[in-house]
């Protein structure tokens, strides 16, 4: 995380102060997020981060691969908190030029979803699915305010946003979910906001 922040900052005061003209060559998924923005990282977990309560840690709650239904074939998986679903079959996720990806051993590949407004950034996992299709739709924000008024771990956004993901109830799983509304399987009373941010393992 702290190379991560230097290297970023180190990027932009080279974009501003040298190179005004130019244009840092990001996914279009990182468009408008800024000089912190950047669109690939390996190595990393998520956790939830509640923008209203007090949280435990700088960190929050820890994410994995819940599950979230099958077909004949392949299996949908989406963000619940690890308390809800205590199973970690993807214990580490990489962002690839905007692509999230999970990453397990024994496990098949996942493959991202589009993320509508009211649904559950998810995986389609199947043993023809190939990550590298995935929807290239994230990107990690990093905090570069001087002042240093973030949790010290970067946000993840997906279509352009930090700001829209909740944890909602779902059966007996707490579930991200991107922009809460009605009707779509989730409990919309139980949903609270929350950042997801990105923890880099060492
Ligand atoms: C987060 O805040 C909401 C209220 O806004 C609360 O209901 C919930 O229990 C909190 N969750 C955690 C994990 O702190
Ligand atoms: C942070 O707090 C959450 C509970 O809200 C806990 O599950 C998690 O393990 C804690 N993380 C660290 C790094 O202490
Ligand atoms: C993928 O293939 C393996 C080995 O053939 C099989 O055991 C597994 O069930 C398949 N996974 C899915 C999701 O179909
Ligand atoms: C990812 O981090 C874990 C935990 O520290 C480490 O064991 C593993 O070697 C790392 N993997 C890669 C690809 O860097």
């Amino acid at each position: 995380m702290f190379a991560l922040n230097l290297l970023t900052l180190a990027f932009a005061a080279t974009a501003t102060v040298a190179l005004p003209a130019a244009k840092r060559d990001l996914a279009p998924s990182c468009n408008l997020l800024g000089g912190g923005a950047f669109d690939t990282a390996t190595n990393f977990t998520l956790a939830a981060w509640n923008t209203t309560l007090p949280n435990a840690n700088n960190t929050g709650v820890p994410l994995v691969l819940g599950q979230a239904g099958a077909i004949s074939g392949a299996e949908f998986k989406v963000f619940s908190t690890f308390a809800s679903f205590p199973f970690n079959q993807y214990p580490s996720l990489s962002l690839d030029k905007g692509r999230l990806i999970p990453h397990g051993t024994d496990v098949a590949p996942a493959k991202a979803g589009t993320v509508p407004d009211g649904s559950e950034p998810g995986f389609i996992v199947s043993n023809d699915s190939d990550p590298e299709q995935g929807a290239q739709i994230y990107c990690g924000v990093a905090d570069i305010d001087p002042a240093g008024h973030g949790t010290g771990h970067p946000f993840l956004a997906v279509n352009g946003d930090t700001d829209s993901f909740a944890l909602c109830k779902a059966g007996t799983q707490n579930n991200i979910v991107f922009k809460p509304a009605a009707g779509k399987g989730y409990d919309l009373s139980s949903c609270y906001a929350v950042k997801v941010q990105i923890i880099e393992e060492f």
